[in-house]
């Protein structure tokens, strides 16, 4: 029986807002930085996305996993990426059992609520590709038998910048799997300065401050977020800018203008609106748009990003106000 929908009445969208406060509150007792990085875990909750985090080791990347996870209150499992693990490590194996004398399924992490996939890049392709299909399906396939993974399900994965040495780069056709990559530098001098005064000593734990049940309403009602026409239009505009670019070789798709809708109505929502706005959309494209397009070879050297290109798109393609205003 399909679960009905509910209402996106203006007292439930207090409460997200509420709860996404609460939750960013007690992330902000664990790690110290900008509000926004906490802000794009959020999104990617409510728009039932994955992350993926970019950083030099040191800058709390496991530390900030760990603690968003700890407020959620749901299954958390973490796998921390070898260069000898194996696709079984993350789905499971039927393993015998002596007494009834058959194979019975020891599930892998991947059955789970929250999954920290942790330095990704450090395990070989085929065993990443395993978390991968697990993330775009929700479900694996271990020994020809399918299985369906827990609602919700969320991979947060960490990885080191890929030019470091001992890594296997993400195949790039997968990254797309990941509704939003991150990336995580040094902290800003304040913040790094109160880090330094605040963790000399063990911080506080984190609490829990939602369940799964409320993790499964939030995104409910992010789904009914409206979006207006000319919204439909600026993703276009913006999607289509990528696919015209001279240092672009393969612009954003259309599951990529589509990953960014789904995220713009998830922030709307944790800003309080039932709406999504134009800022909501320039706000999230580079996160969601800048890893799903491939540069050209030349632009790749000249040191391109993906996010520039973007950025660019939100300077050059105008949002085109609706007759009599947005909504
Ligand atoms: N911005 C920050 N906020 C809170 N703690 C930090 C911050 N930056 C570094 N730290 C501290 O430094 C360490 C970072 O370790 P970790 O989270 O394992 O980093 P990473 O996973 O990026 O290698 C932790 O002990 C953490 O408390
Ligand atoms: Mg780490």
């Amino acid at each position: 029986m399909p679960m009905p929908v509910p209402a996106l009445t203006p007292d439930r969208v207090v409460r997200v807002t509420q709860l996404a406060r609460t939750i960013a509150d007690e992330v902000g007792r664990a790690f110290i930085g900008n509000p926004m990085i906490t802000e794009a875990l959020l999104v990617a909750l409510m728009a039932r996305g994955h992350v993926l985090i970019e950083g030099y080791p040191g800058v709390a990347k496991t530390t900030l996993v760990k603690a968003f996870s700890a407020t959620l209150g749901c299954h958390f499992r973490r796998i921390q990426f070898t260069p000898d693990l194996l696709p079984s490590d993350i789905t499971g194996t039927y393993i015998l059992d002596m007494r009834t004398n058959t194979f019975v399924l020891r599930e892998g992490p991947v059955f789970t609520n929250v999954l920290l996939g942790d330095e990704i890049n450090r395990a070989p392709a085929k065993t990443q590709s395993a978390l991968l299909e697990a993330m775009q399906e929700h479900q694996v396939t271990i020994e020809g038998e399918t299985r369906t993974l827990a609602e919700p399900f969320i991979v947060l994965a960490t990885q080191n910048p890929i030019e470091q040495e001992g890594t296997y780069p993400l195949p790039e056709a997968q990254v797309d799997r990941f509704l939003i990559k991150l990336k995580m530098g040094y902290p800003a001098p304040a913040d790094e300065k109160r880090m330094l005064g605040t963790y000399d000593r063990s911080p506080p734990p984190v609490r829990t401050v939602v369940g799964p049940s409320d993790v499964l309403d939030m995104q409910a009602l992010a789904q009914e977020v409206f979006v207006a026409e000319e919204l439909l239009d600026y993703v276009l505009g913006l999607v289509a800018f990528t696919r015209s670019h001279p240092k672009v070789y393969l612009g954003a798709s259309p599951r990529a203008g589509l990953a960014l809708v789904h995220a713009a109505k998830g922030l709307a929502l944790l800003r309080g609106r039932d709406y999504v706005l134009p800022d909501d959309v320039r706000h999230l494209a580079p996160l969601v748009l800048g890893h799903r397009i491939m540069l050209t070879p030349e632009a790749e050297l000249e040191g391109a990003a993906g996010t520039a290109i973007i950025t660019e798109a939100i300077d050059k393609v105008g949002y085109k106000m609706p007759k009599g205003g947005v909504r």
